[in-house]
């Protein structure tokens, strides 16, 4: 285990380990936090300032966003002080300005306290997207793709593929889609072509071997089939149900649930 030190948290001592920050130790301890920037599989970015919270540092308090605090010894924090919650408020307004359709954002604002009707949106007639950066990312950091990226300043500030134009380097995995606290980024699945929007990539898609279902781009699925060796390549265009479907079929045939999958098809070399 490594160094450890002791910290308060809203009048609650505990120890933690340094390295940590501020949101993971509050968290642990049933502290309602909300981040939409956050997501524990990338590094914090501190882009949406949701997640604000009150440190006590040389007698003076002052606000900073948890998800990137890294926890000291001795640190006092409140996380449910009037001053947080109400500079929370103010954020969330500015965040719902920018995406005043988003449902999540809206059912986010509802659980702290903000009802006001429909506000008006800074940026009419685009997407629901509040720069939160989690897609730039999981895109980034771990597919390893590196598809999207911020662009332009201000409000005209967004996340586009290179110049614009549909990136070769998608891998159409849909990890942005899963991330997206909003809902702003889809996958659209047209005949034989994947393409993510709103970034425009368009790849072509990965059809299910045994139903041709679409279960992703063909990207991804060569992606993954580097990374597994073994019998472990033949799910990789399969779609979850043929899975199921073909384990549960080998398992009855080999009488025990070890086997996998079933036998590789000819010419298919095992690595
Ligand atoms: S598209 Fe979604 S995940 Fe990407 S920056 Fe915008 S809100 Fe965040
Ligand atoms: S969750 Fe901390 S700044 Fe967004």
């Amino acid at each position: 285990m490594g160094e450890t030190v002791t910290l308060t948290i809203d009048g609650r001592e505990t120890q933690a380990k340094v390295g940590e920050t501020l949101l993971q130790v509050a968290r642990r301890m049933g502290a309602a936090i909300p981040t939409l920037c956050y997501h524990p599989a990338v590094s914090p970015y501190g882009a949406c300032r949701l997640c604000l919270v009150e440190v006590k540092v040389r007698g003076r308090t002052r606000l900073v966003t948890s998800c990137c605090y890294p926890i000291r010894e001795g640190l006092e924090a409140f996380t449910q002080s009037d001053r947080v919650l109400k500079a929370r408020r103010g954020v969330m307004r500015l965040l719902l300005a920018r995406a005043p359709e988003s449902p999540e954002l809206r059912k986010l604002a509802e659980s702290m306290g903000i009802t006001d009707p429909q506000l008006p949106s800074v940026t009419k007639g685009k997407r629901d997207c509040i720069l939160c950066g989690l897609c730039v990312s999981v895109c980034n950091e771990v597919m390893g793709a590196a598809a999207i990226s911020f662009s332009y300043r201000g409000v005209e500030r967004v996340v586009t593929a290179p110049f614009e134009q549909s990136s070769p380097a998608c891998l159409a995995c849909g990890a942005c889609a899963a991330v997206c606290p909003v809902g702003s980024v889809v996958l659209e699945y047209d005949g034989e072509t994947v393409t993510v929007e709103p970034f425009g990539n368009r790849r072509p898609a990965l059809r299910c071997r045994e139903c041709g279902a679409l279960i992703g781009g063909k990207g991804m699925g060569e992606r993954v089939a580097q990374q597994l060796s073994g019998r472990l390549t033949q799910a990789v265009d399969l779609c979850a149900e043929c899975k199921r479907k073909i384990s549960a079929q080998a398992i009855c045939q080999a009488g025990t649930a070890v086997v996998a999958w079933p036998a590789l098809p000819e010419g298919v070399t095992e690595r």
